[in-house]
């Protein structure tokens, strides 16, 4: 049965199939990595949520969580380019090897400011996972270490990817449709 969200959804782009798989694998792929680094995976709030609670449970290497939050949409469809921290990290990460735990990789904004951050508060490394990639907006000279999904310039939602807030839960990865976001 379509939900009422999904209404608003003009096609399937990753399956949850297809998300099961690749995050399997990026999961080994991490394993392989830092198996003997006890990493600390740092989910960048909100967008990664979902992602992150799939990706560590498909990595079983001794490592710990930390979130961070921040907002570069504020609302638009295009990032403003003034990264805000709105919750900040609640721990010391000097000497710590970090996985960055993203769910979109876009204008490279978000990922360039906080890579910044992040080396200046003393991480040792800074590894950066995304689990979609859109390189046709890249704006920063920032590049994901490792990405699920390269997507085309659409407007994706689901997974924990919004729009206005909404459709984090659609269990999926669509495009919405254009007369959603243009409507309002
Ligand atoms: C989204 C997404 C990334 C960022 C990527 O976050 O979760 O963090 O944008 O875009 P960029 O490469 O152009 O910077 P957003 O600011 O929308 O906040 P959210 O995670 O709370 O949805």
């Amino acid at each position: 049965m379509r939900s009422e969200m999904e209404q608003d959804i003009l096609k399937v782009l990753v399956t949850e199939e297809q998300l099961r798989e690749r995050i399997a694998e990026m999961g080994e792929i991490l394993y392989d990595r830092f198996h003997d680094k006890k990493p600390l995976f740092l989910s960048v709030l909100k967008g990664s949520f979902v992602f992150m609670a799939d990706l560590v449970r498909a990595c079983q290497v001794k490592s710990d969580v930390e979130f961070i939050a921040v907002s570069s949409y504020q609302n638009a469809t295009t990032s403003s380019g003034r990264v805000q921290i709105t919750h900040d990290l609640q721990q010391d990460i000097t000497g710590r090897h970090l996985i960055i735990v993203e769910d979109i990789l876009d204008s490279g904004n978000t990922l360039a400011f906080l890579k910044e951050y992040f080396l200046t508060k003393g991480a040792a490394s800074i590894t950066i996972v995304t689990l979609l990639d859109k390189p046709a907006r890249r704006a920063k000279a920032i590049t994901a270490d490792l990405a699920g999904f390269v997507v085309p310039d659409e407007f994706v939602v689901g997974y924990g990817l919004d729009y206005a807030q909404q459709y984090r839960n659609v269990p999926y990865i669509g495009v919405l449709k254009p007369e959603v976001y243009t409507q309002q």
